[in-house]
């Protein structure tokens, strides 16, 4: 384990067993649909890899920016979009997979905005869910797993950057944050 994880939440088998699982469910939901997958970076690359290779169906897949973080361990409240999607989505119907949802702030961001480009259908998807933390009453339509209000990097998800290679999902010690929290 890495030093600066306190414990492992989600071990790598716990989550391949899991994401098979959603990609079934996706498959199953999906058949009859014109199925557009769009993943927010850099976060979901890790889950979104996997989980498209679970689902049995033509698709396609896009890819988005967007950032609301910073450095911190709390949301900023505004999203910007640094790089947006390139395939047209009007009639098709979107899954948008993100690591996490927290604040949900970034999902009721993305989702005003993809509304715009009139796609038949959109849901959410994110590996983790941090339920307690929500400021919006916003649920994702598909979640991995719901988490305790910790701290969590791994499988795609940072702190400051660093940790996504992790190939668990694990709770940063605290020590971590008050260490580069001075770097803003
Ligand atoms: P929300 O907008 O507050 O729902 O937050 C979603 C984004 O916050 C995710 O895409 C993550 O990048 C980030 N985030 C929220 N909680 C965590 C966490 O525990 N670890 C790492 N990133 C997180
Ligand atoms: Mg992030």
């Amino acid at each position: 384990m890495h030093e600066d994880i306190k414990k492992v939440l989600l071990t790598k088998e716990e989550i391949d067993e899991r994401v098979k699982e959603l990609g079934r469910q996706i498959t199953e939901d999906y058949k009859d649909k014109d199925l557009v997958v769009i993943v927010l970076l850099k976060g979901a690359a890790w889950f979104a890899t996997d989980l498209t290779r679970s689902i049995d169906l033509p698709m396609r897949v896009d890819f988005m920016v967007a950032s609301s973080y910073g450095n911190g361990t709390a949301t900023s409240g505004n999203v910007t979009v640094r790089l947006d999607i390139m395939e047209d989505i009007r009639g098709k119907d979107v899954i948008v997979v993100d690591d996490i949802i927290d604040s949900g702030v970034t999902f009721a961001a993305i989702c005003n905005m993809l509304r715009n480009h009139k796609p038949a259908s959109l849901k959410t998807c994110a590996l983790c869910d941090k339920a307690d933390r929500r400021v919006n009453g916003l649920d994702a339509d598909y979640v991995g797993f719901k988490i305790p209000d910790e701290f969590v990097v791994g499988f795609g998800l940072d702190y400051a950057g660093s940790y996504r290679n992790l190939p668990y999902i694990g709770v940063l010690k605290p020590a971590v944050y008050a260490r580069t929290a001075s770097h803003g």
